[in-house]
């Protein structure tokens, strides 16, 4: 399967598709954390490459819910951030997976089609993330935590924190990797 993952820097989902044999790529206006099949630039400009299946992670700084007290002073911000969501899940491509936190794209564009939780896939943690799918089932939970905290929001401010909260979970990479790809 030729698999895109777009908007993503830490190389998680697509090592993930690799291990399974699959022809992955991300993509993000950053360089990859760890060496790989990666294109760094805007997304938009290889949307049309042929792929079977998009992994998308677009930026939720306006969108997300958890930020709606600043809605009324980025207005513009807004809409090209729907934009964007929506070039992505437009794009020509069978299936598609775009992942956000809880945000506005549920009430401007459409509801989710899944929200995970991290205690879902191996991590001991809650941070709800909704999955808007085109051609794609929904995940099945993989190893359910009992043990649950908020951990991202409890990070200490610094340059990466962004970095550390952006992240995509390894497990739910892993789930992504096994159960899409195993799609024909
Ligand atoms: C919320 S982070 C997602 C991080 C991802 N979960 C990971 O594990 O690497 C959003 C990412 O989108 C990237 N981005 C923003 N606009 C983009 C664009 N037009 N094309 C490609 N990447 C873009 C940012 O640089 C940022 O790394």
């Amino acid at each position: 399967m030729k698999v895109l993952v777009a908007c993503e820097f830490s190389g998680v989902v697509r090592d993930a598709f690799l291990a399974q044999g699959h022809d992955a790529t991300s993509c993000d206006l950053l360089p990859t954390e760890k060496p790989g099949p990666h294109h760094v630039g805007d997304v938009r400009e290889v949307l049309e490459d042929g792929w079977d299946l998009l992994v998308a992670h677009p930026p939720c700084t306006h969108l997300a819910v958890s930020g709606a007290r600043w809605f009324k002073d980025k207005l513009a911000e807004q809409a090209e951030a729907l934009e964007f969501v929506r070039a992505l899940l437009a794009a020509p491509i069978p299936r598609i997976a775009l992942e956000n936190p809880v945000s506005i794209i549920s009430s401007r564009i459409r509801k989710p089609d899944q929200v995970i939780q991290p205690w879902q896939f191996g991590h001991g943690e809650t941070k709800a993330t909704c999955l808007w799918l085109k051609g794609l089932p929904e995940l099945w939970a993989t190893c359910l935590v009992p043990g649950r905290e908020a951990r991202v929001h409890r990070m200490p401010p610094g340059p990466d924190r962004w970095r550390e909260r952006s992240r995509t979970f390894q497990g739910v990479g892993h789930a992504m990797a096994a159960q899409w790809g195993a799609l024909a």
